[in-house]
């Protein structure tokens, strides 16, 4: 059987720690941070490693808000999509995660940055 890009991650712990380090990286950069302000990020990690766990192809159920209402009214840009986008390429290639497993994690991401992104600038 062919393994799944979950699988490759690691599973699910790996990818909670993967969004652990994401998350540090993510309040660290002025650019972005003050987006998570009021934000409890126990729980956002909890629902982004469900999150990136079930559209790797884990069997993990993601029970947080759609990506469309969960970023609604939000006016987040293309260069802020960018800059989170970088965060998630760059914490994977610190665990070591080889690039064509990183760009399939990015690609499935993509996927969604239509209905994340609602501002031009
Ligand atoms: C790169 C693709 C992205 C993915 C996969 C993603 C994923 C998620 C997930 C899974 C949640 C949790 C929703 C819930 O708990 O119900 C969430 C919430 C949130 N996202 Fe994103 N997101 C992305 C991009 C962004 C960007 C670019 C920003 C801002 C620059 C952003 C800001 C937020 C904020 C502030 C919340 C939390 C709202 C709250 O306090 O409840 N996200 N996102």
């Amino acid at each position: 059987m062919t393994e799944t890009l979950y699988e490759r991650l690691g599973g699910e712990d790996a990818i909670a720690a993967v969004v652990d380090d994401f998350y540090d990286r993510v309040l660290a950069d002025e650019q972005v941070a003050y987006y998570f302000e009021d934000t409890n990020m126990q729980k956002q990690r909890a629902h982004q490693t469900q999150f990136i766990s079930s559209v790797t192809g884990g069997p993990v159920e993601y029970t947080g808000t759609e990506m469309d209402a969960a970023h609604e009214g939000m006016g987040i840009n293309a260069a802020e999509f960018g800059a989170i986008a970088t965060h998630l390429e760059e914490t994977l290639a610190e665990y070591d995660v080889p690039e064509g497993d990183r760009e399939a994690v990015l690609e499935e991401i993509a996927g969604y940055r239509d209905v994340i992104v609602t501002a031009s600038e």
